[in-house]
């Protein structure tokens, strides 16, 4: 007998043993993977689907979608909007809420996504992903944006799913991080990692160093001292990797350790950063910190930013727990 464990049978003992996930969010959470599988296929086709190239249309942020960003927000709409565990979603590619139709029964969860995240790497054959969390509608008739604008801290279950050479489903609901592999043979996310952690130190950054004339002093002297390597006051080399998909380098620290830095900088000034608070930096804070990492924007834990919007943009620094600690530092001493 194999002893290999997939996603739906560890989602059937977690809820078994543990109890933390009731039976729904269970269903949520298959239907995401589902949805995944979907996209995966997708994404393998390249040129062959017709998922590659521009949609030639634009995003509530001002982005140019991708075909593929419109395709994965179908597919997962589609995916969840009948199983009756949803109230409703909010995408980055859609400027309001989506309300589960009235011919579908509701549920309590509200579901949060990046359909597709590192849209500049999907025509070059660059690992992407998707990228999703899940809060509960608070009490009261209907459903409304505001029921969304909840910290992260409030969050019941989060994770992101890899693209690349594998694809891989991470995930979390409170209790460590767990790490699901396709098999594409039997077609199931296969347990490949558990209690994923991240080491506190690390000699790995992730930053645009394109950006660094725009950033601001803490961020500056951070990666510079970084750049004197031995010779500086760090006393040690560091490294550098930038796959440009958040999903990537995340999963990357999630794996080996590293430090991820999408500072606010001074292009756009009236923005607090690049990144969105309740689909990117939330879901992946979470993650971080379930596997001993931690998560900040440099003056506060993303996970009790109170958002204000529904596209909210953060700053993020994430990782190994020394460094965003030691970053935080530097924005205190500013
Ligand atoms: P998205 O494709 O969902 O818009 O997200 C892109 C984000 C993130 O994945 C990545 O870390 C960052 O943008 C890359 O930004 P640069 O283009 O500045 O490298
Ligand atoms: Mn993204
Ligand atoms: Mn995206």
């Amino acid at each position: 007998m194999s002893k290999k464990i997939s996603l739906t049978r560890y989602l059937v003992e977690q809820q078994r043993m543990d109890g933390h996930i009731p039976a729904q969010l269970r269903l949520l959470l298959e239907v995401v993977a589902r949805a995944c599988k979907r996209i995966s296929l997708t994404v393998n086709k390249g040129a062959l689907g017709g998922g590659l190239g521009s949609a030639e249309t634009e995003n509530i942020q001002g982005e140019m979608q991708k075909k593929l960003d419109i395709i994965a927000n179908e597919v997962l709409i589609e995916a969840n909007e009948w199983g009756g565990h949803l109230a409703a979603m909010a995408s980055e590619e859609m400027d309001g809420i989506y309300i589960v139709p009235n011919r579908y029964p509701q549920g309590e969860y509200l579901l949060l996504f990046d359909p597709l995240d590192g849209s500049s790497n999907i025509d070059v054959n660059v690992s992407i992903g998707m990228i999703f969390s899940v809060l509960i509608k608070p009490e009261g008739p209907g459903v409304s944006a505001q029921d969304f604008l909840q910290p992260g801290n409030q969050q019941v279950a989060a994770g992101y799913c890899v693209f690349g050479p594998q694809t891989t489903l991470v995930l979390t609901v409170g209790d460590g991080v767990a790490m699901f592999t396709l098999d594409r043979e039997q077609g199931s996310f296969i347990l490949t990692a558990e209690n994923m952690h991240v080491p506190d130190d690390t000699q790995e950054f992730a930053i645009n160093m394109s950006n660094m004339r725009h950033w601001d002093a803490p961020v500056k002297r951070y990666i510079d001292e970084c750049l004197q390597g031995k010779d500086g006051p760090r006393g040690k080399d560091f490294n550098m990797r930038w796959v440009g998909s958040m999903v990537a380098d995340v999963h990357r620290i999630l794996t080996r350790g590293g430090v991820f830095l999408y500072p606010w900088d001074k292009r756009e000034p009236d923005k607090p950063g690049k990144l969105r608070l309740m689909y990117e930096a939330n879901p992946m804070g979470w993650l971080i910190e379930q596997a001993g990492g931690a998560a900040s924007n440099g003056k506060q834990r993303i996970l009790e930013v109170q958002p204000g919007k529904l596209h909210e943009r953060v700053s993020v620094f994430l990782g190994s727990k020394n460094e965003v600690q030691r970053i935080a530092r530097y924005y205190s001493e500013a």
